[in-house]
This record gives structure tokens, sequence and C-alpha cells, in this order.
């Protein structure tokens, strides 16, 4: 992260998902004793949690309850020098029985990265159709049995609604037994949710957009994702506007398109992924890529 976004002294980054703090503080750190860093989280506890690590740097730093989506609500355009969006849930929202997001350890069926929401995981789940229940299953998680997995939650919570991660969990793990398999069978299921009850690839599409409008010329975008489809809509975001073009569509007919000087170029071509060391102390890294983007 370091190595992408460059902090300095005197320069002033954003950080969209401050969650612990954890990346906040390195960019303090190296951007001593003069940069500065905006941060925002959905989460009152991870806002909470970084306010207390980041007391070493009080008087440089800002931190909001709040979305990334409304960065540029909040900062001016091109007012930074760089922005970190480190996607999904954190460490300490899976560990928290309470939240519901781990299938792992019991739990009500929550979800909610913002708990003022209203739109929880169960009320998804005992609410929505089937049809749109596989359809946030094969959006948000490529699940090959999306329809069969929704038809089952349907017939279950007719006999009883489901409130607890466990029921889900176990409902899945008999419809989709292990077979040697090495992620746990119902790892895409809650991942889906959870997308679906945050809305997590609205405010994808909507921090991205954003980010570019914050960001001086120069300056760089971080994005670090977890799963593919959230990285497909960062590469398909990095594509679009690194283009000469624009398309009046969604179909790039040759003869529609309006040529524009490209508004990103990519730093490097490929994603950078966590390394053998990186690994050994934070398994959790195994699935991330980081994508960096820089501002033209
Ligand atoms: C992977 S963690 C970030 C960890 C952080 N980089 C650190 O160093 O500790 C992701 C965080 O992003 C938050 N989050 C997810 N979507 C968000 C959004 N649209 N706006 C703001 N925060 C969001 C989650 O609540 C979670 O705390």
């Amino acid at each position: 992260m370091l190595q992408a976004l460059r902090p300095s002294p005197g320069g002033l980054v954003a950080d969209g998902t401050i969650g612990g703090g954890a990346h906040a503080a390195a960019l303090l750190k190296a951007s001593a004793p003069t940069g500065r860093l905006v941060g925002c989280d959905r989460d009152a506890m991870a806002v909470a949690a970084a306010t207390a690590r980041l007391s070493e740097f009080a008087g440089r730093f800002e931190i909001r309850q709040g979305n990334y989506a409304e960065l540029a609500e909040w900062l001016g355009p091109e007012s930074c020098d760089g922005v970190l969006l480190d996607l999904g849930v954190s460490s300490p929202q899976l560990d928290l029985a309470e939240r519901g997001f781990s299938f792992q350890q019991d739990g009500p069926l929550d979800m909610r990265f913002d708990q003022r929401q209203e739109l929880t995981a169960a009320k998804l789940i005992n609410e929505a159709s089937a049809e749109e229940l596989a359809g946030i299953f094969w959006r948000y998680a490529d699940e090959e049995q999306s329809r069969r997995i929704a038809r089952a939650i349907v017939s279950e919570r007719e006999k009883h609604p489901l409130q607890q991660t466990a029921q889900l969990a176990a409902l899945i793990e008999r419809l989709k037994p292990r077979a040697g398999a090495k992620t746990h069978p119902a790892t895409r299921i809650f991942q889906a949710l959870r997308m679906a009850v945050n809305d997590e690839i609205g405010s994808l599409q909507r921090g991205l957009e954003a980010a570019v409008k914050i960001l001086k010329p120069g300056s760089r975008l971080a994005v670090i994702s977890f799963h593919s489809v959230e990285d497909r809509v960062v590469k398909e975001f990095g594509r679009r506007l690194s283009r000469d073009y624009e398309l009046p569509g969604d179909v790039d007919v040759p003869e529609l398109r309006r040529p524009r000087p490209p508004l990103l170029r990519w730093v490097s071509r490929k994603a950078m992924k966590p390394g053998a060391a990186e690994l050994r102390e934070n398994p959790r890294s195994r699935s991330a890529q980081c994508r960096v983007l820089e501002k033209l």
C-alpha cells in the first residue's frame, strides 16, 4: 500500500474503509510529520477502533462514519494525493459472532456494516422471493446451484424462519456436501448475502467514480479486493477510464466511439498479491489483490 500510494509529508490521503486503522497508521507514519488522512467506515465499531488506534497521530486525521461512495460530497474535487479502498469485511467483524458475518460461529443473521440500516440478512433470507435470492447468489458469488439453494431456503423458511447463521450454514451443507472441497460450501452464499445486504457493488461503483473526482492529477487510487466479483468491477472501471474514447451505451460499436483523452492509467498491468511473508503473518490476505490506477 505504501508502495502504491507513496504517501508524503504535506499530502492528504483518503481511506474509504478505515476498519481497525492499520493501513491508516502506516500511511500516517510514512507521511510524518505533516501528512494528513481522512477516513470513513460504515461501521461505528470500526470508527471507534480506528480513532483509538490512531491517537498518536492526533491532529493529522479525521474519521467519519459513512459510505465511501459519498467521499466526493465530503472532500473537494482534486483535493487528495491518494485514495485507498480495502473492500469487504474486516477481521473484527468476522470474529464477532453477533455481527452475523461468519458461518463458523453461530450468531443472528445480521451482516450489516452500518447497524443503523434496516435491511438485515435475516430480513432478506426470510422475505425475498426465490428468484431474488437466486439472482443474489448468482450475481454476487457465481454460485452454480443458485436456484436450487434459493428454492430450498424458501421451503425451509415456510417451516420456520431462518434467524441464525448456523441454521443457514447447516442447510447449505445439507444441500452441498463438502466432498473434499477446500472451502466451506456456505462461503459463497454468505458472501453473496453480505454483498446484497450492504449493496457492496453499488457502493463500489459509486466509490470508484468519487475517488477519481477527489484525486489530484498524478495521484493514485489503490483498491484491494478479495474475490472475482469485486475485482471484475475494478478492472472494468479501470479499463473504461483508461481508454481514449467513451461509448454512448454499453455496447462497443467502433463507429459510435467518441474520442476523449484517457482519465486514468494502470500503474501495473497485473494485480499486486501478498508474498510468502505476508501470507504467513496474515493468512486471511490469501485471496487479496491490489490494483492501482493513476489519475492523468
Ligand atoms: C477489509 S476491512 C478494512 C481494514 C482496514 N484497511 C485496516 O487497515 O484495518 C473493510 C472495512 O470496510 C468497511 N466498508 C465496507 N464497505 C464500505 C463502504 N461502502 N463504505 C465505507 N466503509 C465500508 C467495513 O465496515 C470494514 O470495516
